[in-house]
């Protein structure tokens, strides 16, 4: 079923940032990455050559910055120094399948999931830092909505979308402090996302780390399915 919709998913941030993430854009020739503070994605075409490179390079601010390339198959001309190389995969949510019932929150927490306001950014960067569920800056809340879940006023879990390729929402920054593990509160908090971005016509995605089998067993128990694996690289602008 690798119809148009789904092959937007083989370039997740370039398409995002062309078309519902424009607005969060910068550009430079063929080259995009996202405003500073956002995110800090970057995308070149799959077959980029030496000049399209160089625009990328152009816009990062030239030598010496990072080039986080996601999951851009892309390989850089010899200079591109390697900053990282993680191994993940990409799921996605199986046609118009619905969501199951999240059921209700226990008795630990405040009953209820909120919606993260720009206030609420300082604590979702704290809980970010204690649980690194990936990276997350402080304007990186204006991709999309994101859901928390509070005991007693602090802020324990959260899940939200990012990248948003026509026809996808990605869903992301899945986290629960240590302390509240084990109380469905992850799944609670995907399903409410997953119900929320089918109900806007289209279909939820998201990224992990290989290793992360924790993760990957949760959303494979809620009915994501692996549509492919990735290489997450970043590298060093010469
Ligand atoms: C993965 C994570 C979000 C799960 O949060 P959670 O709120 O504890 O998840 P839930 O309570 O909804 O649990 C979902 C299932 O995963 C299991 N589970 C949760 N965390 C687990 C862990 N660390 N190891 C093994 N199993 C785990 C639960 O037992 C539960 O299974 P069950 O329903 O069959 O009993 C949490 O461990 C976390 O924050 N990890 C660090 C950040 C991260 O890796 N995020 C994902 C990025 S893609």
């Amino acid at each position: 079923m690798e119809d148009r919709d789904v092959v937007a998913l083989d370039d997740p941030v370039g398409e995002s940032l062309r078309g519902p993430h424009a607005h969060l854009a910068r550009r430079v020739g063929r080259a995009v990455t996202y405003l500073p503070g956002v995110a800090t994605f970057s995308s070149v075409s799959a077959d980029a050559d030496a000049a399209e490179w160089a625009e990328l390079a152009q816009l990062l601010g030239g030598p010496d910055q990072f080039a986080d390339m996601f999951s851009c198959p892309a390989s850089p001309p010899p200079g591109w120094d390697p900053v990282f190389v993680l191994e993940g995969r990409q799921m996605i949510w199986p046609g118009a399948r619905r969501a199951g019932e999240p059921g209700e929150l226990g008795a630990e927490s405040d009953g209820k999931v909120v919606e993260l306001d720009p206030e609420s950014v300082p604590e979702v960067l704290a809980l970010v830092e204690r649980t690194q569920p990936g990276p997350f800056w402080p304007r990186t809340h204006e991709l999309g909505t994101y859901l928390g879940i509070r005991e007693n006023g602090a802020l324990v879990a959260m899940a939200g979308e990012r990248l948003k390729p026509p026809g996808w929402t990605e869903i992301s920054a899945v986290c629960t402090a240590p302390e509240a593990r084990g109380r469905g509160y992850a799944a609670h908090l995907v399903s409410e996302l997953v119900t929320r971005v089918m109900s806007r016509g289209v279909r939820p995605f998201l990224h992990v780390a290989e290793k992360n089998t924790a993760a990957i067993a949760l959303y494979e128990r809620l009915g994501f399915e692996t549509r492919k694996h990735v290489t997450f690289r970043g590298f060093r602008t010469p």
